[in-house]
């Protein structure tokens, strides 16, 4: 088997990063250096307690580090209608197991990037205000960074607003520094996330599995879907889960190289991720921009992946 695949794990755990991270934790092709939080779908104290506390239910053995309090330039504006006041309601999660190391998000990546043998691969998965830190004040990592496969924006349309998306209409600044650091990107945004989708009958199947882990996922899935429910969805995006689901198995999606530019300004516009899907600019592609998933497929891989703790 080919060496594992070193990750650092950022988000803002939020449902969906959090069945993203139980994903990467189940995998022996992915190996996680870090978790960070991020300011995003809660206040950074409540994603931090969050990211914790799935640490501990999953037994991932990696150091923590709190992110940023807030986006670059913008307010924090948490989004208690999709996640809950916790950040992560509808289930009982197990205490934190360690405390965030004494030091930023950025300053927790730039090390472990800097003593990784390998190439290091960044998922992040909430606002992405941790990672342009990271590059604006160690920009001497980006050599040992291989790619930043994220969840955020969309290129045909938006979630949180008509032309954007919520992790990068959050922080529009940050994502501008990321989408022009020259590493390539995989983009996983609304695009294909909101085809990839669990429903119901998955979550029973991910339930019948047994034991705490699938209990707890069981739940948080049911509590995710209420929101979308009430949208029209037949079934819960997981939108997070894609970052790393294309790590994993990448033949699962199609998608399309293109450049990508970041709408900082804008009346309508502000956190646009505009695609230039025809190719009638100049710049060259940074970004892998996903489109279709192998839904089935995709859902296989979550209720393969609960049963990495089928005895808990
Ligand atoms: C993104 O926004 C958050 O609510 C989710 O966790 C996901 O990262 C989807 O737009
Ligand atoms: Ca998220």
């Amino acid at each position: 088997m080919s060496k594992p695949i070193p990750i650092i794990l950022d988000g803002d755990p939020g449902h969906d990063d959090a069945i993203a991270w139980m994903l990467a934790a189940s995998s022996p092709a992915l190996k996680i250096l870090a978790v960070t939080s991020s300011s995003g779908n809660q206040t950074i104290e409540k994603t931090t307690d969050n990211a914790l506390r799935i640490m501990a239910l999953l037994g991932i053995d990696a150091p923590m580090a709190m992110g940023a309090t807030k986006p670059l330039i913008s307010p924090a504006q948490p989004a208690p209608s999709v996640h809950g006041e916790s950040g992560l309601d509808g289930t009982d999660l197990p205490e934190r197991a360690q405390e965030p190391v004494d030091m930023p998000a950025a300053e927790l990546m730039a090390q472990v990037i800097a003593a990784s043998p390998d190439p290091v691969v960044l998922v992040p998965t909430g606002p992405l205000t941790n990672i342009a830190a990271l590059l604006l004040s160690h920009p001497e990592v980006k050599d040992n960074i291989s790619r930043i496969s994220l969840m955020g924006g969309g290129v045909t349309h938006g979630n949180w607003v008509p032309a954007a998306e919520f992790n990068i209409l959050l922080d529009p600044e940050a994502a501008d520094v990321v989408y022009r650091s020259g590493i390539p990107i995989t983009m996983a945004g609304v695009d294909v996330t909101e085809k990839a989708m669990l429903t119901p009958e998955d979550f029973a199947r991910i339930r019948a599995v047994g034991g705490r882990v699938a209990n707890v996922y069981a739940d948080l899935l049911e509590f995710f879907y209420q929101f979308h429910k009430s949208l029209g969805y037949p079934g819960a995006p997981i939108h997070d889960g894609v970052a790393v689901a294309w790590l994993l198995r990448p033949e699962l999606f199609q998608g399309v190289e293109m450049h990508v530019d970041i709408e900082t300004g804008g009346t309508y516009s502000r956190g646009a991720t505009i695609g230039d899907a025809y190719h009638v600019g100049s710049k060259e592609p940074n970004a892998l921009v996903l489109f279709e998933v192998d839904r089935p497929a995709f859902a296989d891989l979550f209720v393969e992946a609960v049963s990495h703790w089928k005895e808990g």
